[in-house]
Protein backbone atom coordinates (compact mmCIF):
# COMPACT_ATOMS: atom_id res chain seq x y z
CA UNK A 1 0.00 0.00 0.00
CA UNK A 2 1.82 3.17 -1.15
CA UNK A 3 -0.19 6.04 -1.71
CA UNK A 4 -3.20 6.21 1.36
CA UNK A 5 -6.42 8.22 1.02
CA UNK A 6 -7.14 9.11 4.68
CA UNK A 7 -10.91 11.22 5.27
CA UNK A 8 -13.78 11.21 7.36
CA UNK A 9 -17.19 9.37 6.69
CA UNK A 10 -19.58 11.53 8.49
CA UNK A 11 -19.61 15.35 9.01
CA UNK A 12 -16.17 15.93 10.32
CA UNK A 13 -14.53 15.87 13.10
CA UNK A 14 -13.71 12.49 12.88
CA UNK A 15 -10.19 12.05 14.00
CA UNK A 16 -8.35 12.14 10.91
CA UNK A 17 -5.48 14.19 12.21
CA UNK A 18 -5.14 12.39 14.50
CA UNK A 19 -4.40 9.28 11.93
CA UNK A 20 -2.32 11.41 9.70
CA UNK A 21 -0.28 12.17 12.29
CA UNK A 22 0.13 8.17 13.69
CA UNK A 23 0.48 7.24 9.64
CA UNK A 24 2.89 9.90 8.28
CA UNK A 25 6.01 8.00 9.47
CA UNK A 26 5.18 5.91 6.91
CA UNK A 27 5.23 8.15 4.21
CA UNK A 28 7.09 10.60 2.41
CA UNK A 29 4.78 13.49 1.48
CA UNK A 30 1.49 14.35 3.24
CA UNK A 31 -1.18 16.33 0.61
CA UNK A 32 -4.26 18.19 1.31
CA UNK A 33 -6.72 18.15 -1.30
CA UNK A 34 -9.78 20.37 -0.64
CA UNK A 35 -11.01 22.43 2.17
CA UNK A 36 -9.13 25.29 3.75
CA UNK A 37 -8.63 26.90 7.09
CA UNK A 38 -12.33 26.02 7.77
CA UNK A 39 -10.97 22.72 9.30
CA UNK A 40 -9.24 21.73 12.53
CA UNK A 41 -7.13 18.73 13.24
CA UNK A 42 -6.19 17.52 16.34
CA UNK A 43 -2.64 16.00 17.19
CA UNK A 44 -2.00 15.33 21.01
CA UNK A 45 1.76 14.40 21.24
CA UNK A 46 2.98 13.57 24.60
CA UNK A 47 1.44 16.46 26.60
CA UNK A 48 1.81 19.19 23.33
CA UNK A 49 -1.43 19.69 21.54
CA UNK A 50 -1.23 20.95 18.15
CA UNK A 51 -4.54 22.21 15.81
CA UNK A 52 -3.61 22.21 12.26
CA UNK A 53 -6.26 24.30 9.80
CA UNK A 54 -4.74 24.86 6.52
CA UNK A 55 -1.08 23.08 6.38
CA UNK A 56 -1.44 19.38 6.29
CA UNK A 57 -0.47 17.17 9.83
CA UNK A 58 2.18 15.57 7.99
CA UNK A 59 3.90 18.94 8.95
CA UNK A 60 4.45 17.73 12.48
CA UNK A 61 7.03 15.09 11.12
CA UNK A 62 10.57 16.54 10.57
CA UNK A 63 11.60 15.71 7.04
CA UNK A 64 8.73 14.79 6.03
CA UNK A 65 7.36 17.03 2.60
CA UNK A 66 3.48 18.23 2.93
CA UNK A 67 1.73 19.88 0.17
CA UNK A 68 -1.42 22.20 -0.01
CA UNK A 69 -3.06 21.08 -3.49
CA UNK A 70 -4.79 23.31 -6.33
CA UNK A 71 -8.15 22.05 -4.51
CA UNK A 72 -7.74 23.93 -1.58
CA UNK A 73 -8.65 27.26 -1.10
CA UNK A 74 -5.79 29.55 0.83
CA UNK A 75 -6.16 32.34 3.05
CA UNK A 76 -2.53 33.55 2.80
CA UNK A 77 -2.92 35.34 5.96
CA UNK A 78 -4.76 32.69 8.07
CA UNK A 79 -0.98 30.34 6.68
CA UNK A 80 1.33 32.51 7.81
CA UNK A 81 -0.23 32.95 11.06
CA UNK A 82 -0.60 28.53 11.55
CA UNK A 83 2.96 29.22 10.64
CA UNK A 84 4.19 31.38 13.24
CA UNK A 85 1.54 29.31 15.73
CA UNK A 86 3.92 26.30 14.85
CA UNK A 87 6.92 27.95 15.43
CA UNK A 88 5.90 29.20 18.76
CA UNK A 89 5.12 25.47 18.74
CA UNK A 90 9.04 24.42 18.35
CA UNK A 91 8.00 23.46 14.65
CA UNK A 92 10.54 25.73 12.78
CA UNK A 93 11.48 24.10 9.45
CA UNK A 94 8.68 24.16 7.37
CA UNK A 95 10.48 26.16 4.64
CA UNK A 96 11.68 24.31 2.03
CA UNK A 97 9.13 21.14 3.21
CA UNK A 98 6.09 23.17 2.44
CA UNK A 99 4.57 23.51 -1.49
CA UNK A 100 1.65 25.15 -2.14
CA UNK A 101 0.01 24.60 -5.66
CA UNK A 102 0.28 27.80 -7.67
CA UNK A 103 -3.35 27.18 -8.54
CA UNK A 104 -4.96 27.23 -5.45
CA UNK A 105 -7.62 30.23 -5.07
CA UNK A 106 -7.10 32.56 -3.08
CA UNK A 107 -9.22 33.83 0.10
CA UNK A 108 -9.33 37.32 0.61
CA UNK A 109 -10.96 39.69 3.20
CA UNK A 110 -13.59 40.09 1.11
CA UNK A 111 -14.39 36.71 1.00
CA UNK A 112 -15.29 36.86 4.64
CA UNK A 113 -17.76 39.32 4.48
CA UNK A 114 -19.17 37.85 2.28
CA UNK A 115 -19.59 34.29 3.83
CA UNK A 116 -21.41 36.46 6.52
CA UNK A 117 -23.60 38.43 4.44
CA UNK A 118 -24.91 35.43 3.05
CA UNK A 119 -25.46 33.85 6.31
CA UNK A 120 -27.21 36.67 7.32
CA UNK A 121 -29.64 36.57 4.73
CA UNK A 122 -30.31 33.24 5.29
CA UNK A 123 -31.82 33.93 8.65
CA UNK A 124 -33.07 30.47 10.45
CA UNK A 125 -32.02 28.74 7.05
CA UNK A 126 -28.51 29.72 7.86
CA UNK A 127 -25.71 26.95 6.98
CA UNK A 128 -23.66 27.64 10.10
CA UNK A 129 -20.32 28.06 8.37
CA UNK A 130 -17.21 28.50 9.99
CA UNK A 131 -17.23 32.20 8.80
CA UNK A 132 -13.65 31.78 7.27
CA UNK A 133 -15.08 33.02 3.80
CA UNK A 134 -14.79 29.09 2.19
CA UNK A 135 -18.05 29.05 -0.22
CA UNK A 136 -17.58 32.63 -1.27
CA UNK A 137 -14.05 31.62 -2.52
CA UNK A 138 -15.01 28.16 -4.21
CA UNK A 139 -17.67 30.63 -5.91
CA UNK A 140 -15.13 32.86 -7.55
CA UNK A 141 -13.28 29.79 -8.65
CA UNK A 142 -16.17 28.40 -10.13
CA UNK A 143 -17.15 32.12 -11.28
CA UNK A 144 -13.81 31.82 -13.29
CA UNK A 145 -12.71 34.92 -11.67
CA UNK A 146 -11.02 33.94 -9.11
CA UNK A 147 -6.89 34.98 -7.56
CA UNK A 148 -4.64 32.24 -7.61
CA UNK A 149 -2.06 32.23 -5.70
CA UNK A 150 0.35 32.19 -9.01
CA UNK A 151 -1.46 35.80 -9.22
CA UNK A 152 0.34 37.25 -6.13
CA UNK A 153 3.67 36.79 -7.94
CA UNK A 154 2.39 38.81 -10.70
CA UNK A 155 1.66 42.58 -9.84
CA UNK A 156 -0.10 43.56 -12.97
CA UNK A 157 -2.33 40.56 -13.13
CA UNK A 158 -3.09 40.35 -9.25
CA UNK A 159 -4.29 44.52 -9.90
CA UNK A 160 -6.76 44.15 -12.17
CA UNK A 161 -8.31 40.75 -11.27
CA UNK A 162 -8.45 42.41 -7.89
CA UNK A 163 -10.06 45.26 -9.03
CA UNK A 164 -12.61 43.11 -10.63
CA UNK A 165 -12.96 41.12 -8.06
CA UNK A 166 -13.47 44.26 -5.42
CA UNK A 167 -16.40 46.12 -7.96
CA UNK A 168 -18.19 42.65 -7.42
CA UNK A 169 -17.96 42.57 -3.82
CA UNK A 170 -18.89 45.67 -3.30
CA UNK A 171 -22.30 45.74 -4.46
CA UNK A 172 -23.18 42.81 -2.01
CA UNK A 173 -21.54 44.20 1.32
CA UNK A 174 -21.31 47.65 2.81
CA UNK A 175 -18.30 49.24 0.43
CA UNK A 176 -16.98 51.48 3.61
CA UNK A 177 -15.71 48.59 4.92
CA UNK A 178 -11.76 48.83 5.29
CA UNK A 179 -11.42 45.21 4.37
CA UNK A 180 -12.61 46.43 0.89
CA UNK A 181 -9.94 49.03 0.34
CA UNK A 182 -8.22 48.50 -2.90
CA UNK A 183 -4.99 50.00 -2.08
CA UNK A 184 -4.55 48.62 1.18
CA UNK A 185 -5.86 45.34 -0.17
CA UNK A 186 -2.99 45.52 -2.75
CA UNK A 187 -0.08 46.52 -0.92
CA UNK A 188 -0.64 43.63 2.03
CA UNK A 189 -1.66 41.02 -0.15
CA UNK A 190 1.30 41.90 -2.95
CA UNK A 191 3.33 41.51 0.36
CA UNK A 192 2.09 37.98 1.39
CA UNK A 193 2.86 37.19 -2.85
CA UNK A 194 6.40 37.93 -1.75
CA UNK A 195 6.71 35.94 1.50
CA UNK A 196 4.60 33.21 -0.71
CA UNK A 197 7.16 33.17 -3.80
CA UNK A 198 9.49 30.05 -1.82
CA UNK A 199 6.65 28.11 -1.54
CA UNK A 200 4.52 27.82 -4.95
CA UNK A 201 4.89 24.93 -6.48
CA UNK A 202 3.15 22.90 -9.87
CA UNK A 203 2.46 20.48 -6.65
CA UNK A 204 0.95 17.95 -9.50
CA UNK A 205 4.35 17.87 -11.29
CA UNK A 206 6.00 17.23 -7.87
CA UNK A 207 3.44 14.40 -6.46
CA UNK A 208 3.77 12.48 -10.17
CA UNK A 209 7.70 12.76 -9.86
CA UNK A 210 8.06 11.65 -6.14
CA UNK A 211 5.47 9.11 -7.16
CA UNK A 212 7.68 7.72 -10.02
CA UNK A 213 10.83 8.01 -7.69
CA UNK A 214 9.43 5.37 -5.57
CA UNK A 215 8.14 7.47 -2.71
CA UNK A 216 4.66 7.25 -1.29
CA UNK A 217 2.01 9.68 -0.32
CA UNK A 218 -0.79 10.19 2.32
CA UNK A 219 -3.46 12.32 1.09
CA UNK A 220 -5.18 13.96 4.05
CA UNK A 221 -9.07 14.70 3.78
CA UNK A 222 -10.59 17.64 5.52
CA UNK A 223 -14.41 18.04 6.89
CA UNK A 224 -16.20 14.49 5.68
CA UNK A 225 -18.77 12.41 3.22
CA UNK A 226 -21.42 14.29 4.86
CA UNK A 227 -20.47 17.71 4.26
CA UNK A 228 -19.34 16.96 0.96
CA UNK A 229 -21.01 19.48 -1.71
CA UNK A 230 -22.00 16.63 -4.12
CA UNK A 231 -22.86 13.96 -1.80
CA UNK A 232 -23.33 15.66 1.41
CA UNK A 233 -26.48 16.50 3.15
CA UNK A 234 -26.31 20.10 1.25
CA UNK A 235 -26.93 22.58 1.28
CA UNK A 236 -25.65 21.86 4.53
CA UNK A 237 -22.07 21.24 2.83
CA UNK A 238 -19.22 22.75 2.60
CA UNK A 239 -18.30 23.89 -0.78
CA UNK A 240 -15.54 21.15 -1.65
CA UNK A 241 -15.18 17.73 -2.67
CA UNK A 242 -14.20 16.00 0.71
CA UNK A 243 -14.58 13.04 -0.74
CA UNK A 244 -11.74 10.65 -2.81
CA UNK A 245 -12.89 12.11 -6.07
CA UNK A 246 -11.78 15.57 -5.01
CA UNK A 247 -8.15 14.18 -4.08
CA UNK A 248 -7.56 13.18 -8.26
CA UNK A 249 -9.20 17.12 -9.27
CA UNK A 250 -7.49 18.61 -5.87
CA UNK A 251 -4.20 17.62 -6.51
CA UNK A 252 -3.58 16.94 -10.60
CA UNK A 253 -2.97 13.31 -10.01
CA UNK A 254 -4.85 10.13 -11.48
CA UNK A 255 -6.71 7.68 -9.68
CA UNK A 256 -4.37 5.01 -11.10
CA UNK A 257 -2.14 6.43 -8.32
CA UNK A 258 -4.39 5.67 -5.51
CA UNK A 259 -3.20 2.50 -3.71
CA UNK A 260 -6.70 2.74 -0.89
CA UNK A 261 -9.07 4.65 1.31
CA UNK A 262 -8.97 4.60 4.87
CA UNK A 263 -12.05 5.78 6.29
CA UNK A 264 -12.40 7.38 9.78
CA UNK A 265 -14.97 7.51 11.48
CA UNK A 266 -16.24 8.15 14.76
CA UNK A 267 -17.96 5.14 17.39
CA UNK A 268 -20.80 7.57 17.50
CA UNK A 269 -21.67 10.75 15.75
CA UNK A 270 -20.96 14.87 15.71
CA UNK A 271 -22.08 17.52 13.62
CA UNK A 272 -21.33 21.12 13.99
CA UNK A 273 -23.78 23.60 12.79
CA UNK A 274 -27.12 23.23 10.80
CA UNK A 275 -28.62 20.52 8.69
CA UNK A 276 -29.84 17.05 9.57
CA UNK A 277 -28.48 14.80 11.66
CA UNK A 278 -30.85 11.96 12.14
CA UNK A 279 -29.62 10.29 15.03
CA UNK A 280 -28.68 13.57 17.52
CA UNK A 281 -29.75 13.17 21.25
CA UNK A 282 -31.34 16.06 22.92
CA UNK A 283 -30.76 14.25 26.24
CA UNK A 284 -28.02 12.89 28.77
CA UNK A 285 -26.73 10.74 26.41
CA UNK A 286 -26.03 13.12 24.11
CA UNK A 287 -24.51 15.90 27.02
CA UNK A 288 -22.22 13.02 27.98
CA UNK A 289 -20.51 11.67 24.74
CA UNK A 290 -20.14 15.70 24.32
CA UNK A 291 -18.32 15.84 27.60
CA UNK A 292 -16.78 12.79 27.44
CA UNK A 293 -15.81 13.21 24.09
CA UNK A 294 -14.64 17.00 24.37
CA UNK A 295 -16.67 17.56 21.45
CA UNK A 296 -16.24 21.29 20.98
CA UNK A 297 -15.37 22.51 17.77
CA UNK A 298 -11.41 22.31 16.93
CA UNK A 299 -11.73 25.83 14.55
CA UNK A 300 -14.78 27.67 15.98
CA UNK A 301 -14.79 26.32 19.40
CA UNK A 302 -18.62 25.50 19.13
CA UNK A 303 -20.04 22.92 21.07
CA UNK A 304 -20.72 19.61 18.57
CA UNK A 305 -24.40 18.37 18.44
CA UNK A 306 -23.83 14.69 19.85
CA UNK A 307 -25.92 11.02 18.76
CA UNK A 308 -25.49 7.50 18.23
CA UNK A 309 -23.87 5.97 15.00
CA UNK A 310 -25.62 5.61 12.12
CA UNK A 311 -24.48 2.96 10.35
CA UNK A 312 -27.20 4.14 6.96
CA UNK A 313 -24.68 7.40 6.69
CA UNK A 314 -21.22 4.90 7.53
CA UNK A 315 -22.54 2.56 4.88
CA UNK A 316 -22.99 5.50 1.94
CA UNK A 317 -19.74 6.72 3.21
CA UNK A 318 -17.88 4.10 2.31
CA UNK A 319 -19.87 3.17 -1.19
CA UNK A 320 -19.17 6.94 -2.37
CA UNK A 321 -15.52 7.06 -1.51
CA UNK A 322 -14.47 3.39 -2.29
CA UNK A 323 -13.46 2.55 1.55
CA UNK A 324 -11.02 -0.10 1.97
CA UNK A 325 -10.40 -0.24 5.58
CA UNK A 326 -12.15 1.42 8.68
CA UNK A 327 -10.14 3.29 11.56
CA UNK A 328 -12.84 3.45 14.11
CA UNK A 329 -11.94 6.52 16.67
CA UNK A 330 -13.01 7.38 19.86
CA UNK A 331 -14.27 3.74 21.70
CA UNK A 332 -13.26 5.38 24.96
CA UNK A 333 -15.86 8.06 25.09
CA UNK A 334 -18.69 4.90 25.19
CA UNK A 335 -17.15 3.58 28.16
CA UNK A 336 -19.46 4.42 30.89
CA UNK A 337 -22.53 3.95 28.41
CA UNK A 338 -24.50 1.25 30.09
CA UNK A 339 -26.90 0.76 26.56
CA UNK A 340 -25.11 1.69 23.37
CA UNK A 341 -27.64 2.70 19.81
CA UNK A 342 -27.15 1.54 16.82
CA UNK A 343 -29.03 3.19 13.89
CA UNK A 344 -29.66 0.94 11.38
CA UNK A 345 -32.30 1.73 8.96
CA UNK A 346 -35.04 5.22 8.55
CA UNK A 347 -38.67 5.47 8.76
CA UNK A 348 -38.86 7.54 5.73
CA UNK A 349 -42.26 8.05 4.49
CA UNK A 350 -43.93 5.44 6.05
CA UNK A 351 -41.50 2.98 5.10
CA UNK A 352 -38.28 1.38 6.35
CA UNK A 353 -35.43 1.82 4.64
CA UNK A 354 -31.34 0.66 4.57
CA UNK A 355 -30.04 3.48 2.19
CA UNK A 356 -30.05 7.07 2.71
CA UNK A 357 -32.33 8.66 -0.07
CA UNK A 358 -31.59 10.34 -3.86
CA UNK A 359 -32.76 13.41 -2.22
CA UNK A 360 -30.55 15.49 -0.90
CA UNK A 361 -33.55 17.06 1.82
CA UNK A 362 -34.39 14.14 2.57
CA UNK A 363 -32.75 13.29 5.71
CA UNK A 364 -34.66 15.88 7.28
CA UNK A 365 -37.55 14.03 7.41
CA UNK A 366 -35.75 10.19 8.15
CA UNK A 367 -36.57 8.49 11.44
CA UNK A 368 -33.70 6.50 13.13
CA UNK A 369 -34.40 2.63 13.21
CA UNK A 370 -32.63 1.20 16.36
CA UNK A 371 -30.94 -0.98 17.63
CA UNK A 372 -29.59 -1.20 21.32
CA UNK A 373 -26.27 -3.01 22.40
CA UNK A 374 -24.89 -3.80 26.34
CA UNK A 375 -22.55 -1.44 27.23
CA UNK A 376 -18.82 -2.50 28.34
CA UNK A 377 -18.63 -0.26 31.19
CA UNK A 378 -14.65 -0.87 32.03
CA UNK A 379 -11.95 1.15 30.44
CA UNK A 380 -10.97 0.36 27.19
CA UNK A 381 -8.23 3.81 27.25
CA UNK A 382 -5.03 3.24 25.66
CA UNK A 383 -5.73 -0.46 24.76
CA UNK A 384 -3.53 -1.67 21.81
CA UNK A 385 -4.72 -4.97 21.62
CA UNK A 386 -7.72 -6.09 20.27
CA UNK A 387 -8.34 -9.12 21.67
CA UNK A 388 -7.72 -7.24 25.39
CA UNK A 389 -10.48 -5.54 24.60
CA UNK A 390 -13.96 -5.87 26.42
CA UNK A 391 -15.89 -8.67 24.50
CA UNK A 392 -18.84 -6.39 24.33
CA UNK A 393 -16.73 -3.60 23.16
CA UNK A 394 -15.95 -6.03 20.37
CA UNK A 395 -19.18 -7.44 19.80
CA UNK A 396 -20.30 -3.83 19.35
CA UNK A 397 -16.80 -3.11 17.02
CA UNK A 398 -17.95 -6.16 14.52
CA UNK A 399 -21.45 -5.16 14.58
CA UNK A 400 -20.31 -1.61 12.73
CA UNK A 401 -18.03 -3.88 10.88
CA UNK A 402 -20.46 -5.73 9.39
CA UNK A 403 -23.28 -3.13 8.99
CA UNK A 404 -20.57 -1.09 7.03
CA UNK A 405 -19.19 -4.42 5.32
CA UNK A 406 -15.90 -2.87 5.87
CA UNK A 407 -13.10 -4.17 8.01
CA UNK A 408 -12.21 -2.59 10.66
CA UNK A 409 -8.16 -1.61 10.23
CA UNK A 410 -7.65 0.17 13.41
CA UNK A 411 -8.86 1.21 16.42
CA UNK A 412 -8.90 4.45 18.45
CA UNK A 413 -8.67 4.20 22.34
CA UNK A 414 -7.22 8.03 23.32
CA UNK A 415 -6.18 11.11 21.73
CA UNK A 416 -2.50 10.15 21.67
CA UNK A 417 -0.56 8.59 19.42
CA UNK A 418 0.13 5.65 21.41
CA UNK A 419 -3.90 4.77 22.67
CA UNK A 420 -4.03 2.89 19.04
CA UNK A 421 -5.10 -0.40 18.17
CA UNK A 422 -3.90 -1.76 14.77
CA UNK A 423 -5.81 -4.85 14.20
CA UNK A 424 -3.45 -8.22 12.89
CA UNK A 425 -0.89 -5.90 13.16
CA UNK A 426 -0.86 -4.60 9.61
CA UNK A 427 -3.14 -1.87 7.94
CA UNK A 428 -3.62 -3.65 4.40
P1 LIG B 1 -10.41 15.89 12.73
O1 LIG B 1 -10.94 17.20 12.30
O2 LIG B 1 -11.05 14.76 12.01
O3 LIG B 1 -8.91 15.81 12.68
O4 LIG B 1 -10.84 15.71 14.26
P2 LIG B 1 -10.74 16.85 15.42
O5 LIG B 1 -9.32 17.04 15.77
O6 LIG B 1 -11.52 18.04 15.04
O7 LIG B 1 -11.56 16.15 16.58
C1 LIG B 1 -11.18 14.92 17.12
C2 LIG B 1 -10.94 15.11 18.62
O8 LIG B 1 -10.92 13.86 19.26
C3 LIG B 1 -9.59 15.73 18.93
O9 LIG B 1 -9.71 16.52 20.07
C4 LIG B 1 -8.70 14.52 19.21
O10 LIG B 1 -7.62 14.81 20.07
C5 LIG B 1 -9.67 13.61 19.87
N1 LIG B 1 -9.44 12.16 19.68
C6 LIG B 1 -8.99 11.51 18.58
N2 LIG B 1 -9.03 10.19 18.77
C7 LIG B 1 -9.51 9.99 20.02
C8 LIG B 1 -9.83 8.83 20.78
O11 LIG B 1 -9.69 7.69 20.35
N3 LIG B 1 -10.33 9.02 22.04
C9 LIG B 1 -10.54 10.26 22.56
N4 LIG B 1 -11.04 10.35 23.79
N5 LIG B 1 -10.26 11.37 21.86
C10 LIG B 1 -9.77 11.24 20.60
P1 LIG C 1 -12.54 19.05 9.91
O1 LIG C 1 -11.55 18.93 8.77
C1 LIG C 1 -16.67 19.82 11.09
C2 LIG C 1 -18.96 22.62 8.61
C3 LIG C 1 -19.38 23.94 9.24
C4 LIG C 1 -20.70 24.16 8.49
C5 LIG C 1 -20.39 23.64 7.09
C6 LIG C 1 -20.00 24.73 6.10
O2 LIG C 1 -11.96 19.56 11.17
O3 LIG C 1 -13.31 17.79 10.07
P2 LIG C 1 -17.81 26.19 5.77
O4 LIG C 1 -17.12 27.15 6.68
O5 LIG C 1 -16.95 25.06 5.31
O6 LIG C 1 -18.49 26.86 4.62
O7 LIG C 1 -19.01 25.57 6.66
O8 LIG C 1 -19.32 22.72 7.25
N1 LIG C 1 -17.50 22.33 8.67
C7 LIG C 1 -16.95 21.42 9.48
N2 LIG C 1 -17.51 20.65 10.44
N3 LIG C 1 -15.35 19.70 10.80
C8 LIG C 1 -14.79 20.43 9.82
O9 LIG C 1 -13.52 20.24 9.41
C9 LIG C 1 -15.58 21.37 9.14
N4 LIG C 1 -15.35 22.28 8.16
C10 LIG C 1 -16.53 22.84 7.88
O10 LIG C 1 -19.58 23.81 10.62
O11 LIG C 1 -21.70 23.34 9.04
MG1 LIG D 1 -11.85 18.91 13.12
Amino acid sequence: MTNLIILGLQWGDEGKGKIVDMLAERFDIVARYQGGHNAGHTVTIGEKKFVLHLLPSGILHPGKLCVIGNGVVVDPKALFQEMETLQQQGISDVEGRLFVSARAHAIMPYHRLLDRAHEHELGTKRIGTTGRGIGPAYENKIARSGLVISDFLNESLFREKLQTNLAYAKKIVNDDAPELSYDSLCETYLNYGKQLRPYVTDCSLLIDRAIKSGKSVLFEGAQGAMLDIDHGTYPYVTSSNACSGGVCTGLGIGPTKISGVLGVIKAYTTRVGEGPFPTELFDQDGERLRERGGEFGATTGRPRRCGWFDAVVGRYAVRINGVSKLAVMKLDVLDSFPTITICTGYRYRGELISELPMEPDALQECEPVYEEHEGWQESTVGITDYESLPHKAQTYLNRLSELLETDIAVVSTGPKRDQTLVKDGSLF
